[in-house]
């Protein structure tokens, strides 16, 4: 009997990953130390203090590891070290350590599916065809005609083969032609990258967010990719084509499930997957055995249009297609699609906001998003993104919502003291500490938010249940035993009334909480979170 109890408890304790909050710093534009006018590790230590304030649970840092920068840190020349412009291996140790002081975990970006042109194994492969490093990658002859391979496009628009004159072959790339695909058939690839998972959990990393892992397995020896009936000319070129040799290959989940093992043979460690693709195939990552990802990211709501019925067709379509046992979690916002205040509106951010924090799954908040900040005009001397550069002017670009954080007054707003690396804008709300100071900021909903989130067990372990969406109007209710919230949203600019009883514990009207209500009159653009009574 008493064992019983030892074991319920043991299994009912949730994992951190399950209740906590990630939040993603882009480093190269959180806090700049140095004066070079990039984001670096001293900057980010520098800023603990800002998260911890937040509520957030784990920092997930896009790449910091020796790069070109060709795609800025997502070609890595080196999987063991740090670029010397984010700083130093003792940097990073000490990062590690001051976060974990403020009861918060680190998660790293592991980029598996490429590395840098630069990379020495891919010198030494480039080398001869006889180079014991050959097979690393994804090489393979030209057709008879010269051309190459397959038709496959890469995700950044050019052909996905490159040629190598030296050594007279076309090797893969599906992203630049500086990212030359790794071959992940071959166990050498496979042992040498899992070390390289074991260098930075012995170091005290908590997880992995991993990179392209859709792209891990591409089999070019099924040749072609036939064409996609609905694309058009004005689209983005890498859809011309179904890509349905490169992508979601089914050895990729066997070269998951390794990096799973290694992350299971130490403890409380996460495994995240950038899993973009069709809601089915993005559920196959769980693993049938759930020995995959523990959280396969969700993008179901990344890129759908902010108007009421889609969301809520969305997030009930994820709802009955997670697995059971799989457990869930939301992303609104990342340093690769247009920011939420620019695709819902500023005025819906605060909606946005309460979504993201109170859905039933594992929030991923984007840096800059608790603030309101919006996809930048970048003008075109200022572009950086290499994927803009070639293909311009279809809006591809990622530059606007990988503008620095606007932290206080100055010339760059506090994140550095040289030239910075994008220009810097500042929401409407302004920068951090302006929203500080204004207690009716979004930044300050979004802290509050967080509080009630974290003291409020219905709110990330409790169901999930779809009350009302009509008008304009969305409610869901989140239940844990006899505790019951419902989410009260307002899409529209209009008041509307809302047909819940209780008690309003937290509103993005800052001052309207506390009241017990029959009926919830919502302002315009209002969230706002009842207690049932
Ligand atoms: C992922 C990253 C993106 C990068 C690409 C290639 O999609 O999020 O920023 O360009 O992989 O590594
Ligand atoms: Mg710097």
């Amino acid at each position: 009997m008493q064992q019983e109890t030892v074991r319920t408890t043991a299994q009912t304790t949730p994992e951190w990953w399950k209740t906590g909050i990630i939040y993603q710093i882009y480093p190269r534009s959180f806090q700049d130390s140095d004066g070079d006018g990039v984001g670096d590790l001293a900057g980010i230590e520098s800023r603990l203090d800002y998260l911890a304030d937040l509520g957030v649970d784990a920092i997930w840092i896009s790449p910091i590891f020796p790069s070109p920068m060709a795609d800025f840190g997502y070609d890595v020349s080196d999987y063991r070290d740090i670029d010397p412009m984010f700083g130093t291996l003792a940097d990073f140790d000490r990062l590690v350590a001051a976060t974990h002081r403020r009861g918060m975990k680190l998660i790293l970006d592991f980029v598996p599916s490429h590395t840098s042109e630069q990379h020495p194994w891919f010198v030494d492969a480039r080398s001869s065809r006889s180079s014991p490093k050959r097979d690393w990658y994804v090489w393979r002859d030209a057709k008879p005609d010269g051309s190459p391979p397959t038709n496959w496009i890469s995700e950044f628009g050019r052909p996905a083969w490159t040629w190598d004159e030296g050594s007279g072959q076309y090797y893969l790339n599906i992203f630049l032609s500086e990212q030359p695909a790794l071959n992940w058939r071959n166990p050498e690839v496979q042992a040498e990258m899992l070390d390289t998972l074991r260098f930075w959990y012995d170091r005290g990393v908590d997880g992995f967010r991993v990179d392209a892992i859709t792209h891990i397995a591409p089999d070019p020896d099924k040749g072609d990719h036939p064409p996609d009936p609905n694309w058009q000319e004005h689209m983005d070129p890498s859809y011309r084509y179904l890509k349905v040799h490169s992508k979601h290959q089914p050895e990729g989940l066997d070269f998951v499930r390794m990096m799973r093992r290694v992350t299971d043979s130490y403890p409380d460690r996460v495994l995240i997957g950038e899993t973009d693709g069709e809601l089915k195939a993005v559920m196959t990552y769980y693993g049938e055995a759930f020995d995959a990802f523990q959280l396969p990211f969700n993008f179901t709501l990344l890129n759908a249009p902010w108007e009421m019925a889609e969301i809520v067709r969305r997030i009930e379509t994820y709802e009955a297609a997670l697995p059971d046992g799989g457990w869930g979690n939301w992303v609104l916002g990342n340093h690769d699609c247009r920011r939420i205040a620019s695709r819902a509106g500023p005025a819906q951010a605060a909606v946005a906001a309460t979504l993201l924090l109170t859905l039933r799954g594992t929030p991923t908040m984007y840096q800059g998003d608790e603030l309101g900040m919006e996809s930048a005009e970048i003008p075109p001397h200022a572009v950086r993104d290499p994927w803009e550069k070639q293909v311009p002017g279809r809006g591809l670009g990622r530059d606007p919502a990988r503008t620095p954080m606007p932290w206080e007054k100055g010339p760059t707003r506090g994140f550095s003291d040289g030239d910075p690396w994008l220009p810097v804008f500042v929401p409407a709300g302004g920068d951090v500490a302006a929203q500080r100071a204004d207690a009716t900021s979004l930044l300050n909903y979004v802290r509050a938010l967080i509080a009630l989130r974290r003291e409020t067990p219905a709110l990330t372990l409790g169901t999930y249940e779809t009350t009302v969406a009509q008008d304009g109007v969305f409610v869901f209710t989140r239940r844990l035993y006899g505790t019951v919230f419902h989410i009260c949203l307002n899409f529209t600019g209009e008041t509307r009334l809302c047909p819940v009883k209780g008690e309003v514990v937290l509103s993005s009207r800052h001052g309207s909480e506390g009241g017990a209500v029959d009926t919830l009159q919502l302002a315009p653009d209002e969230a706002a979170i009842i207690k049932a009574a």
